[in-house]
């Protein structure tokens, strides 16, 4: 019985969109619900194509109440018999309240090489610290920010007169390749680190 994966987006998914697609064939698990936010999300148009459910809870209503906003989450996610969680570019922060129950089925990528840069605007700040190298990180998700245990990393080269617009479209086709490769073993259980190259 393969797993069922529900990916959380806030913008145009590029991470979702690889997962998708790495979950064919023999693959262990299958996506489920792709969730957002964000109703304008370019990647729930794109998962409604691919014939994926969606469901979207803009958190704007809720004015700063996160446990209405993830009790509402949690309301979409249940129909779904939801196995396994990604977090793929997914913008709000989740309380411990959400994420405990969650916990050792919730994966998120981060991109920076934890657990340097924590948080926003890490290839900003890997430039400004001259950086030689930078990457992501794809975790499981603890109520603490960006914390969890490591499950993989892929690490690229800064270059010369990087901005952190280049270093970030090195880093996020690494993601997609991290990922997936992430995913596939943790779906079967496999909790062993991916490290790229
Ligand atoms: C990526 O850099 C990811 O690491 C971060 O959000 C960015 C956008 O991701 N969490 P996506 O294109 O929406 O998947």
């Amino acid at each position: 019985m393969s797993k069922r994966v529900a990916i959380f987006i806030s913008g145009g998914g590029s991470n979702m969109r690889a997962l998708v697609a790495s979950m064919t064939g023999e693959h262990p698990a299958r996506p489920a619900l792709v969730i957002s936010n964000n109703a304008d999300a370019g990647g729930i148009a794109w998962a409604r194509a691919q014939g994926i459910a969606t469901e979207v809870v803009d958190h704007r209503p809720f004015k700063g109440d996160r446990t209405a906003f993830e009790s509402e989450i949690a309301a979409r996610l249940a129909p779904h018999a939801i196995d396994l969680i990604c977090l793929a570019g997914f913008m709000r922060v989740l309380t411990a309240g959400f994420v405990t129950p969650w916990q050792g089925r919730m994966l998120n990528i981060h991109p920076s090489l934890l657990p340097k840069y924590r948080g926003l605007d890490t290839h900003a700040r890997a430039l400004a610290a001259g950086e030689t190298e930078a990457g992501c990180t794809v975790h499981e998700v603890t109520p603490a920010l960006d914390d969890g245990p490591i499950l993989g990393q892929a690490r690229v080269p800064v270059l010369p007169g990087d901005t952190p617009q280049t270093l970030a479209a090195r880093v996020l086709e690494q993601e997609h390749i991290l990922y997936p490769a992430v995913l596939r073993r943790f779906a079967q259980g496999d909790h062993t680190q991916v490290m790229l190259p």
